[in-house]
C-alpha cells in the first residue's frame, strides 16, 4: 500500500474505533479563530495527539483536536488547529487531516485562515472569500506516486473554490451584514513573514492576500473531488505596506477582535451550505 495512503487509512481506522460519525461539512479553523467551536453541539472530541503518527502543531495557541457534532443542525467535523508546512512536517502530513476528514465522509470543505492584506484597498479586520490561490512556492502534496483512491494523476484546478459555494458565501455574508472582500490567496512557506519585496511579488502575480496555509489543503481536497470554499481574515497589512513590523501576537490579537463577525459568517455558511 502507498505509505501516504496507509497513514491516512490508519488514522481513519483509529477514528472509527472511537466514533462512527459521518460529517457532511469539514471546517478548518485558522489561527485565532478557534473559538468558533462554541457554536457546535459537540458529540465527540479527538485530540490529534491520541492518533498514532498524526502531525501535532508546535505553535503556541494552536490547539489540536477534531470536534464532531452539529452546527446549525448540519453534521460537521471541525479541525481546531492545523499543522503548517513551516513546522517541518512533509506536505503529505500537512494535508493528512484534510484527507482524513474527506475519507470520513465530508462532502464540503470550509478552509479559514489569518492572512496579510496585499491588496491595499483591503484592511485588517476585513474578511475575504478566496476565489483562487497561488501555491507554486510550496511543494504540491500530490507529488509522488498518485494515490488513485483519492483522485487522478493530473487533477483539473480550474475551479478549486466551488462556484456554487462562492454563491453560498456571498449570500451568507449579505444575510449577516458582513462586507465580504474577494480575491486570490497566495501561500508562502513561512515561518518568517514575507519581505516587502515578496509582498510586491505577490501583488504582481495577482495575489490579494498572503498566508502560510490553506492552498495545499485545497490542492489535496480538490484532488479528492469535493466542494471547497475559503475565508481569509485579514489580521494585518502585508509587510512593507505600513511602516511597522509584524508580530504573531498582533496577528492573533487582530483575529480575536473579528472573531465575532467571522463566527456569524461561518455559522451562516454552514446553515446555507
Ligand atoms: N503573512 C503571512 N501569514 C500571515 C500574515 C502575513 O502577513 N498575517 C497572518 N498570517
Amino acid at each position: 500500500m502507498n505509505p501516504v495512503f496507509e497513514k491516512v487509512k490508519k488514522s481513519y481506522d483509529y477514528i472509527r474505533t472511537v466514533t462512527d460519525f459521518t460529517p457532511e461539512v469539514a471546517l478548518v479553523l485558522g489561527s485565532g479563530l478557534g473559538e468558533f467551536a462554541k457554536h457546535m453541539e459537540v458529540e465527540c472530541e479527538i485530540p490529534y495527539s491520541s492518533i498514532e503518527g498524526f502531525p501535532v502543531s508546535t505553535v503556541a495557541g494552536h490547539d489540536g483536536r477534531f470536534l464532531f457534532g452539529t452546527v446549525e443542525g448540519v453534521k460537521t467535523v471541525i479541525m481546531k488547529g492545523r499543522v503548517h508546512y513551516y513546522e517541518g512536517y512533509p506536505v503529505t502530513d500537512v494535508v493528512l487531516p484534510t484527507r482524513l476528514m474527506i475519507m470520513l465522509g465530508a462532502k464540503k470543505l470550509i478552509l479559514t485562515n489569518a492572512a496579510g492584506a496585499v491588496n491595499t484597498s483591503y484592511k485588517p479586520g476585513d474578511l475575504m472569500m478566496i476565489t483562487d490561490h497561488i501555491s507554486t512556492i510550496v511543494p504540491s502534496p500530490l507529488i509522488g506516486e498518485n494515490i488513485s483512491e483519492f483522485g487522478t494523476r493530473f487533477p483539473d484546478m480550474s475551479n478549486v473554490y466551488s462556484k456554487r459555494l462562492q454563491d453560498v458565501v456571498r449570500k451568507s455574508a449579505k444575510e449577516v451584514g458582513v462586507t465580504l472582500r474577494e480575491g486570490v490567496y497566495m501561500q508562502f512557506s513561512g515561518p518568517a513573514y514575507e519581505t516587502p519585496a515578496e509582498v510586491k511579488l505577490a501583488r504582481l502575480l495577482g495575489a490579494d492576500a498572503v498566508g502560510m496555509s490553506t492552498a495545499i489543503e485545497a490542492v489535496a481536497a480538490n484532488h479528492m473531488g469535493i466542494e471547497i470554499c475559503g475565508i481569509s481574515c485579514f489580521t494585518n497589512m502585508a509587510a512593507g505596506i505600513l511602516d511597522q513590523p509584524l508580530s504573531h501576537e498582533e496577528v492573533s490579537e487582530a483575529a480575536n477582535k473579528v472573531s465575532h463577525i467571522f463566527e456569524s459568517l461561518v455559522k451562516n455558511i454552514i446553515k446555507n451550505i
